[in-house]
């Protein structure tokens, strides 16, 4: 693997934004002029596909971020620059979020960027960017300023019951956190009006943002999916609480508007339960696992 040699200063948040949409604008172009195209598969699982667009993606969005920060190495699904996890800021990518949706037509899939920086306790996120470029809405965060979609502040949904709340699921690969989201399904499904399960985890995280789901909650999802769309949760006003899981950057998860927080089970968080909500929603996005 590549490897970068790591600045000693992270980059001023707004150009990291600049760069990181560049980025994601020229990522999403590529995925839209391909959505219905023939694809080169490179891996497919029972649960899981990996296509060569995937790995062009992440070139390009690399070639793009290291054009403007040539010193921030980039730890990303295609591939994770060994400097990334010294450095004193890093790029977490998700070139295509939605793999599986994107292979198959459907265009409900995401770039994800988020610069994390590297602090005592860990790396959190300052900047976010998620891109849909089959709806051209982009969101993006700034640690500590409102969040954004399509350069308009958003925000999380006012719902505070659970009953009138739609809830997203996230369907993973493996088999431990496909059986936790079917317990998760089969406890929340008449306790909500209504589950949905879209899959795309950042997706799911900016519709939180924005209010079009009330909360998204998942067993095991990465770090790439999530470091861009969990600050973008938290600075849309919401809640985004992860509890690192065995296996490398990975996390189980509860995005919510905050409001619903406590009335959805907590099990996929349940070592950070209680002292949770708080703390880690003023936080540092996912950080080690
Ligand atoms: C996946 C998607 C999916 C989520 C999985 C992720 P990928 O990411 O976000 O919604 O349920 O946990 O791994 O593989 O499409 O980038």
């Amino acid at each position: 693997m590549s490897r970068t040699i790591p600045s000693s200063r992270p980059p001023s948040n707004p150009q990291a934004l600049a760069a990181a949409v560049d980025a994601a604008h020229q990522a999403g172009a590529l995925m839209k002029k391909h959505l219905r195209r023939a694809k080169q598969v490179n891996e497919s699982h029972q649960h899981d596909i990996k296509l060569e667009l995937d790995v062009r993606c992440q070139k390009l969005i690399t070639r793009v971020l290291a054009r403007a920060f040539p010193s921030i190495p980039v730890l990303g699904e295609e591939g994770i620059d060994a400097a990334s996890e010294q450095a004193v800021a890093r790029w977490v990518v998700d070139p295509i979020d939605g793999t599986v949706n994107f292979a198959y037509g459907i265009p409900h899939a995401a770039v994800s960027i988020a610069l994390q920086v590297r602090t005592a306790d860990g790396f959190h996120s300052e900047v976010g960017v998620v891109y849909d470029p089959f709806m051209d809405d982009l969101w993006t965060a700034i640690r500590g300023k409102p969040a954004r979609l399509n350069g308009r502040i958003a925000k999380v949904s006012t719902r505070a019951r659970l009953d009138e709340s739609i809830v997203s699921l996230g369907f993973a690969k493996s088999q431990d956190s496909l059986k936790a989201a079917q317990a998760d399904f089969l406890e929340l499904t008449h306790r909500v009006r209504k589950i949905r399960i879209m899959g795309s985890a950042a997706l799911a995280l900016t519709y939180v943002a924005c209010g079009r789901f009330d909360a998204y909650v998942e067993a095991g999802v990465r770090l790439w999916d999530i470091a861009a769309g969990g600050l973008i949760v938290e600075c849309a006003g919401g809640s985004f609480v992860t509890q690192a899981l065995p296996g490398e950057h990975r996390y189980g998860l509860i995005a919510s508007n905050g409001l619903i927080h406590d009335q959805i089970p907590h099990a996929r968080t349940s070592g950070a339960k209680k002292k949770t909500a708080r703390s880690q929603r003023a936080s540092k996005a996912p950080t080690r696992s």
